[in-house]
């Protein structure tokens, strides 16, 4: 299980929430913004060049960075290279999917090959579709039948739709704060857990008609909620809890839901898409112990490469996805031109063996667990009430912990703000000691964060906590 104690996370939680935000000295927050300046001019350059064409100057929630996004100029192994010739020790990993490591050489050769031989997708089925299909099979034997697609987004959509047609039920029931991408009726009670529709703009309210959320951990609003709806067709949930484990999740309320699903006839769809082979080779599933009826894999079934994604489940759901033209039996609709194109089923089946072979799940979790235990250590020693804790190579560190808020709370509530402006400065300060982080919160590890890398990290951390008030 995590690395902490489930009861102990919420008690941390609930410590940080109720009191203060502990922020930087307000010298020192300077000092790391002007030096972020000085280091970064290039990149200063590209994203104003960028904003000139791009909304924002930048794509990517995960690039967002204070005071400005970095520009790559090179990424390897567990490092990232600004054009500024700055050189970041890499946490972000792509938002999870890198596991062995950036351009690992033998992943990339393979993908070259299939380059080499037909381009990147040329519309008829290639060897890698089942070949791909079967390993991740392997690891997930609650997927009886797999179809590729293109995002975790387009798979969550799909989900629900397959689960509406097999059940001939309409209700879909998330847990608040997790993210299942963000199509119509999925961007609902994001990030903060009872913020409902807070991010659905552009989005009618009727979209939701048939979409709810309970609280996380809340087996007792999920019963409750089954009474009132009747008629469920799928629960959805992130294995690890909300926003990949940084609500975390009660280790046996997975397994309850399940419970609770198959005595409502209700499927549960397993989201996995930062869980596959990052948490466990066989995800949340294989590692909280349960079953579910669909899954979802995202980005890194393909270890970063371009559309990858897939759905699997039982076999007897899953034939309401099987390709073809019309022929009257109920489907659910779906496509994708680039959908299981050869390059990147190429990369999932060799991504997926080279993740077995060299035991890069196992490695990466241990990292993370030296990371987030020298990191307790840190915290305590400058006697800060933040935490941290590891969910296999996922590591979380709460500082201001704007996950944590209750928004009813009259005092809580208004800090979101202060709160996730106090992690864009986390970030820009571990920037300025050369790491490059989730949303300043949180690390995700690789097999090459030697124990070296991550001792050098933590005392880079120890510095930081140095500058706090
Ligand atoms: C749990 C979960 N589901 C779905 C998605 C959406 O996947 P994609 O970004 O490929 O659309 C993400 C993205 O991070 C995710 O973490």
């Amino acid at each position: 299980m995590s690395s902490m104690k489930y009861e102990k996370m919420r008690a941390k939680i609930e410590n940080i929430v109720s009191q203060p935000l502990r922020k930087f000295k307000p010298e020192e927050l300077k000092e790391i913004v002007n030096r972020y300046e000085k280091n970064h001019v290039i990149s200063k350059e590209a994203f104003e060049r960028a904003r000139k064409i791009i909304p924002g100057g930048v794509e990517h929630n995960l690039a967002f960075n204070y005071p400005f996004p970095l520009t790559s100029k090179r990424v390897f192994d567990c490092y990232m290279e600004t054009i500024d010739d700055i050189l970041l020790t890499d946490y972000l990993m792509d938002g999870g999917p890198i596991i062995l490591g950036h351009n690992h050489p033998g992943l990339t050769e393979k993908v070259l090959e299939v380059i080499k031989e037909s381009g990147p997708c040329h519309g008829i089925t290639s060897e890698y579709e089942y070949l791909a299909a079967e390993e991740l099979r392997k690891h997930f034997p609650s997927c009886e039948r797999i179809r590729w697609l293109q995002s975790g987004t387009e798979t969550d959509m799909l989900a629900i739709r397959v689960a509406r047609v097999f059940t001939g039920k309409k209700h879909v029931i998330k847990v608040g704060g997790s993210y299942h991408g963000w199509s119509d009726q999925l961007v609902y009670d994001l990030h903060i857990p009872g913020t409902k529709r807070m991010e659905s703009h552009g989005i009618p309210r009727e979209i939701f008609k048939y979409i709810d959320s309970v609280p996380p951990n809340d087996i007792y609003a999920l019963r409750e909620m089954f009474k009132e709806k009747k008629k469920v067709a799928a629960v959805i949930i992130e294995p690890m809890g909300g926003e990949s484990g940084a609500i975390p999740v009660k280790p046996e309320f997975n397994k309850e839901v399940e419970e609770l699903c198959h005595q409502n006839d209700t499927l549960l769809i397993s989201d996995e898409v930062v869980c596959a082979f990052r948490l466990h080779m066989g995800g949340g599933q294989a590692y909280f112990g349960y079953t579910p009826d669909l899954s979802i894999f995202g980005k890194i079934v393909g270890h970063g490469y371009p559309s990858a994604a897939a759905l699997g489940g039982r076999a007897d759901i899953m034939a309401t996805v099987s390709a073809g033209v019309g022929g009257g039996a109920k489907r659910a609709y779906c496509g994708g031109t680039l959908a299981a194109n050869p390059l990147t089923c190429a990369a999932a089946y060799w991504a997926m063996k080279f993740v077995e072979e060299t035991n890069a799940t196992e490695i990466a979790g241990k990292a993370a667990s030296r990371l987030s235990t020298g990191l307790n250590e840190v915290f305590e020693k400058y006697d800060l009430p933040w935490f941290s804790y590891n969910y296999g190579g996922t590591v979380h560190f709460h500082s201001s912990c704007v996950f944590g808020l209750n928004i009813t709370d009259p005092k809580q509530g208004p800090q979101i703000k202060q709160r996730k402006e106090f992690m864009e400065h986390m970030g820009a300060a571990l920037v300025d000691q050369e790491i490059i982080s989730v949303a300043g919160s949180r690390f995700y590890t690789c097999m090459l964060h030697s124990d070296e890398i991550i001792d050098e990290t933590i005392q880079k951390i120890d510095i930081i906590c140095q500058k706090i008030e």
